[in-house]
């Protein structure tokens, strides 16, 4: 089951070319709040369901997880990722695995602030962030920098502030706001994939060439050591559970690699790296059915340098 399913019709896809080249009989399941998120009518059944904000949002998937008996829950949006954390032994109960980590690593990636915290305590790289009054109180703050919601996503809300001014400005413009070190250099995202036992197997950088609405629209594997080193550490020190975990990194122009967000669920441009040979819906399904052999799989036995040009499709209903 494929919860806030939204847009993500490549990956259900992947999703069942793994199965079928395991000879596994799968089906998929879909809900959203949304009547017209396109990955709904791609799945074998669907529900339009209330919101993850509504305090009846877990019982509902608990209905749906008996109703289509689920194996498996698969969270994509952030926002649902708390309430899941908090419920995931009710849904276990229910005979369903749920790929999400402990609230403790939820609350770490869910706040930005809290993200930064978390990783400098760790020595892994991370931009300084503080809140807007102790950027103003300094008197060596650097400019520009950066100014982004606290619990942001899809890159909503997020400035660049020359000056005190522009400080003070965005921090009435929007409460939760945060103060991020500026880092000008390439960025890139990082799917990593936990295995049953809280081992990281996987890990695979790739560019971030072009965004469209917060989400990779072109994007390269770039299959170096530095920067999977630096996202495997992270992960590491979180502890995170079984499933995926996506690690934004900035590679800055002095050669520092700095982690800025860290998502503990499946990320937007993951159809990359499972197209080029990372096949974490195999190694997820395997892993269900007991049948992982962790000996006879080569995890990074991926392709480097492929390239993801994606484009608009459309369904018809
Ligand atoms: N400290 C920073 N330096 C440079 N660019 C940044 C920084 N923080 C964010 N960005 C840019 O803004 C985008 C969204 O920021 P991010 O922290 O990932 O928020 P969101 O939760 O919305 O994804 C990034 O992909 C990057 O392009
Ligand atoms: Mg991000």
């Amino acid at each position: 089951l494929f919860t806030c399913v939204g847009r993500r019709v490549g990956l259900i896809n992947l999703f069942r070319k793994s199965a079928q080249r395991l000879g596994l009989k799968l089906g998929v399941y879909g809900c959203d709040a949304e009547r017209l998120s396109p990955a709904l009518y791609v799945c074998d059944d669907h529900e339009v369901v209330n919101s993850v904000r509504e305090d009846a949002y877990i019982n509902t998937l608990l209905d749906l997880v008996k109703r289509w008996d689920i194996g498996l829950l698969i969270p994509t949006i952030d926002t649902e990722l708390p309430v899941l954390a908090e419920n995931k032994q009710r849904l276990i109960d229910s005979g369903c695995e749920v790929l999400v980590s402990e609230p403790r690593v939820i609350r770490a990636c869910y706040d930005k602030l809290n993200t930064y915290r978390y990783l400098s305590a760790h020595n892994v790289g991370t931009p300084k962030t503080c809140l807007p009054a102790e950027a103003l109180e300094s008197e060596d703050f650097e400019y520009p920098c950066i100014m982004k919601p606290a619990h942001g996503s899809a890159s909503r809300g997020i400035h660049k502030a020359y000056s005190k001014h522009d400080i003070e400005f965005y921090s009435h413009r929007h409460k939760d706001i945060i103060v991020q070190e500026f880092v000008e250099g390439g960025e890139y995202t990082c799917d990593v994939f936990v295995d049953r036992g809280g081992e990281v197997r996987c890990c695979v950088p790739r560019q971030r060439i072009e965004t469209r609405g917060g989400e990779v629209s072109k994007s390269k594997i770039v299959k170096r050591r530095d920067l999977i080193d630096e996202a495997v550490k992270a992960v590491n020190s979180l502890g995170c559970s079984f499933g995926m975990i996506t690690v934004q990194e900035l590679l800055a122009n002095d050669g520092r690699i700095m982690i800025f967000d860290i998502n503990p669920r499946f990320g937007g441009g993951v159809p990359l790296a499972i197209h080029a040979g990372a096949d974490f819906p195999g190694w997820i399904m395997q892993s269900l059915l007991g049948k992982q052999d962790h000996e006879q799989v080569d995890y990074y036995n991926y392709q480097d340098g492929l390239i993801m040009l994606r484009y608009d499709s459309e369904i018809w209903l």
